[in-house]
């Protein structure tokens, strides 16, 4: 079946070592998905995963790339789509920066901004000509509250997070009537190799809920999935907050 939004049978994961994609990678083969293509930058990690994946059934291929190489972008999204149509694909690529050794580091800034939002942006723009081409198919962009109103403490990933987050729904427009389309997911804190080591707020989820949602909110066809969805409502009072007050809130 061809149907992104509810039952893909072919999957692209751009950051397939991740633990959300890992996690929403056994929520598409448990809900048939039969063919995925796996890239990441962790070699051995990958075919890890791939091992694992192939065990429930799919056959599954690899592709390695680094997105601090943003150049690479175009190259690894034709590969991911070399091997026949796609119906799905997921970019979990994704680095959550150390803000205070980062903000006044011009390298490390770059890093954060080229890994969070040049090298998705850049794979994102090949991967919407190969969905309009094929006339159907859903790329899921893994954005994050973060970007939607960015705080002091930690404005490098946000920014880099709200960026992606624009140019991925705007995007979006532009498939409009070619059949494909791109669905952005703003996870909270999520516990996950990316968060390891720091304190989980009350409202934190897991790699799983994620997975969760992001298939509930493809069944709903939903264009921006929260997770969980109770903070839409609030980052969308957050995003009120008048600028002098925000500036004093401590965080
Ligand atoms: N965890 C959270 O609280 C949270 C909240 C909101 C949004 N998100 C977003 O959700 C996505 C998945 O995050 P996660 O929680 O599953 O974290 P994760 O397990 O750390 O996944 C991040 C992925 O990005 C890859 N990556 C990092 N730097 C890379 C590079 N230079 N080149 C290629 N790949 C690179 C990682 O590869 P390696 O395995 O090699 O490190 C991994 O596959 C990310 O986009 C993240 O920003 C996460």
């Amino acid at each position: 079946m061809n149907d992104a939004f509810a039952r893909p049978a072919s999957v692209l994961v751009l950051g397939a070592t991740s633990d959300i994609a890992r996690a929403l990678l056994d929520r598409l083969v448990e809900d048939g998905c039969t063919h995925a293509v796996l890239a990441a930058r962790d070699e051995r990690r990958l075919e890890e995963v791939a091992a694992e994946l192939r065990a429930a059934g799919p056959t599954v291929s690899t592709l390695a790339f680094d997105a601090t190489e943003v150049g690479s972008a175009c190259s690894v999204v034709d590969a991911g789509f070399a091997g026949g149509r796609i119906d799905l694909v997921v970019v979990a690529v994704g680095l959550l920066c150390d803000q205070p050794e980062d903000e006044r580091d011009p390298e490390r800034v770059a890093r954060c901004v080229a890994v969070n939002f040049a090298w998705p942006a850049a794979a994102l723009a090949r991967v919407a000509d190969h969905l309009a081409r094929q006339g159907s198919g859903r790329a899921v962009v893994l954005s994050s509250v973060a970007g939607v109103r960015v705080r002091r403490s930690n404005f490098v990933y946000g920014s880099a997070k709200a960026g992606l987050d624009a140019y991925a729904r705007t995007l979006d427009q532009t498939l409009a009537g070619t059949g494909a389309g791109i669905t952005v997911v703003r996870p909270g804190f999520v516990v996950s190799k990316m968060t390891a080591g720091r304190t989980a707020p009350p409202i934190a989820t897991t790699p799983e809920a994620v997975a969760r949602d992001v298939v509930a909110g493809l069944e709903r066809r939903s264009a921006v999935i929260w997770s969980p969805r109770s903070l839409a409502a609030l980052f969308t009072a957050l995003r009120l907050v008048p600028e002098p007050l925000w500036r004093r809130l401590p965080f």
